[in-house]
């Protein structure tokens, strides 16, 4: 095994140009990224600066002008084929005509699985969710932050080892959304996924991540990628502390483009 097919996600090189009516649109420009195996990485930055294009080419949802991605040291297609990954948007995209159990249950019918198994495994996965008592309802009977837990379930139902999220929590209120975010880093810890995280919300991005990857706009590509370094325990208590509120700064600056050199302060 080469090194590369350890990493869950590596691109090199990668470019993104859409020719449009009013001229080409240079999405992505030279990005360069590792993601590692069971690593969380959040990207933020400014609208536009190519976040969803960077996801949506790791997903092999549009080809990449230029360079070469890789997912677990496959190309991004065969990957795809392979559905090494799980997906899940800022809308929940859920089938308004299933009910939770068969919503979670759908990728697990497009595997083939048998139904004892599948039934199992959906039991699981709302309980590892949160969602045992509402197996049994239908999407429009549940909250938004309900129905996002019912899309991360679905995007975990194949066990894959990578997560892929655009603004999941988006348009959720700010309690529903610092819980699924506790939620998110427990489930990402207990099954050892890898996350690729897009949000535009600085605090989400240093709450969640290993590392947040800092973006800026025309061309969209990559400025910096801050480490965050706050060990396993993700609480309350952390979005309190001095450390905490210490990386939230850094990716601040990192944002505005100001970051000071403090070692020249000294
Ligand atoms: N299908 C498309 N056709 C033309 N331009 C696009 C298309 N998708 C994205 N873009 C442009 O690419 C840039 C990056 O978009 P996007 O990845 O959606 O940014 P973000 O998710 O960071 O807000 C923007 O300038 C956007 O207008
Ligand atoms: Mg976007």
């Amino acid at each position: 095994m080469t090194q590369n097919s350890t990493l869950a996600v590596k691109a090199t090189g990668v470019g993104k140009i859409f020719p449009t009516k009013a001229g080409d649109v240079t999405a992505l420009t030279e990005v360069e990224l590792e993601v590692g195996a069971g690593e969380f990485i959040s990207l933020i930055g400014p609208s536009g600066c190519g976040k969803s294009t960077l996801l949506r080419l790791i997903a092999d949802l549009d080809p990449a002008t230029s360079g070469t991605l890789e997912i677990f040291g496959k190309p991004a297609h065969k990957a795809r084929l392979d559905q090494d990954y799980g997906i899940a948007f800022q809308q929940a995209g859920l089938l308004p005509w299933r009910s939770v159990a068969d919503n979670i249950a759908l990728p697990l019918q497009l595997h083939k699985m048998a139904k004892e198994e599948r039934e199992a495994r959906v039991a699981e996965l709302a309980e590892l969710v949160g969602l045992s008592d509402f197996v049994d309802r239908f999407p429009d009977q549940l909250s938004g932050g309900m129905q996002q837990r019912v899309a991360i379930a679905r995007a975990l139902a194949a066990r894959p080892k990578l997560l892929l999220m655009d603004e999941p929590f988006g348009a959720l209120d700010e309690m529903t959304r610092e819980y699924l975010q506790s939620e998110l880093t427990r489930i990402a810890a207990d099954t050892g996924a890898a996350v690729v995280f897009v949000t535009h919300s600085i605090p989400e991005a240093v709450f969640l991540s290993d590392r947040v990857v800092v973006m800026s706009p025309r061309p969209g590509r990559i400025t910096e990628v801050i480490p965050i370094d706050l060990g396993e325990e993700r609480d309350d208590a952390l979005r309190e502390s001095p450390a905490y509120f210490e990386r939230v700064t850094a990716v601040r600056e990192a944002l505005h483009g100001t970051r000071v050199e403090r070692a020249n302060e000294r």
